[in-house]
């Protein structure tokens, strides 16, 4: 194990992660009997169906090539299943018209394994940026982007630049991009993939303070280290079918080989 433990930057709980509340609560994710074929004929998820409750955490584990990536771009509608259904917060995805799509983004933070910064911007630029371009008009824009930066521990670098950044720091200015909408629903596609251990786990904790917030997490990932330690709902994805769903899973199941 070579992740060391150390505590995360403080920032202020409101939330209480999954609760019984939540049990009663409608999904806010539905996936009913999911089959995407992808136009070349690649089937890359078979039949899936699983639902993810609100305030929810939820790792989304397979080999390189499992389906992974393919549940996030389904969840944003950016692929449409080929059979069955995609909900979120009850909304048939397949049903949902064009115009509609940046509606249904800014209910979700998204984030991936490169960050996707604007090189000649600064972080704060690149935070307020996702507000400008969307909601022009918005007030309190500076604050906004401010509180964002805070939470994710960066508020002292507002004027450095992504080249200046460690990549751990410029995972967490993607973060609070994505923070500014305050989504209900957190994406994360390989969001250590580019990390060391130490920046990595830095990360997967800044997901579970997000989740301790309020928000919905599901995290892809084929970081074995960090699914083990933090010990939350695990869907294992083997070529684009859901083999293992379990509360509090490691990685691998019990008894499997070391891969
Ligand atoms: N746009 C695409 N067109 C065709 N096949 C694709 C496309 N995207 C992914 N695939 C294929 O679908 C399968 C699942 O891919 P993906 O969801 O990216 O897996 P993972 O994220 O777990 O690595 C793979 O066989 C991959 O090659
Ligand atoms: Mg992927």
């Amino acid at each position: 194990m070579s992740i060391s433990t150390s505590p995360p930057a403080p920032v202020v709980m409101t939330g209480a992660g999954s609760t019984e509340l939540s049990r009663s609560e409608p999904p806010i994710i539905v996936f009913e009997k999911v089959t995407k074929i992808y136009a070349n004929g690649q089937a890359a998820i078979r039949d899936a169906s699983f639902t993810v409750r609100p305030r929810d955490f939820v790792f989304v584990v397979g080999a390189s090539g499992a389906g992974k990536s393919t549940v996030i771009r389904l969840l944003i509608r950016e692929e449409r299943a080929t059979q069955g259904h995609v909900l979120v917060e009850g909304q048939d995805l397949a049903r949902l018209k064009h115009r509609h799509l940046p509606r249904l983004r800014r209910k979700m933070g998204i984030v991936f394994q490169d960050f996707k910064l604007l090189p000649n911007l600064t972080v704060e630029q690149n935070v307020a940026f996702a507000i400008q371009v969307t909601d022009p008009g918005r007030p309190h824009l500076k604050e906004k982007v401010g509180e964002a930066l805070y939470i994710v521990g960066l508020e002292d670098k507002l004027s450095a630049f992504p080249t200046e950044l460690s990549g751990g720091e410029q995972q967490r200015v993607a973060i609070a991009r994505a923070l500014v909408h305050r989504p209900r629903i957190f994406l994360a596609d390989e969001p250590t993939g580019n990390l060391d251990p130490d920046a990595g786990w830095g990360i997967v904790q800044l997901l579970q303070q997000i989740n301790h917030r309020g928000a919905t997490v599901v995290m892809a990932t084929h970081n074995r280290e960090v699914v083990d330690l933090c010990r939350r709902r695990v869907l294992a994805i083997e070529d684009g079918r859901i083999v293992r769903d379990e509360a509090e899973g490691a990685y691998l199941r019990d008894g499997d080989a070391i891969l």
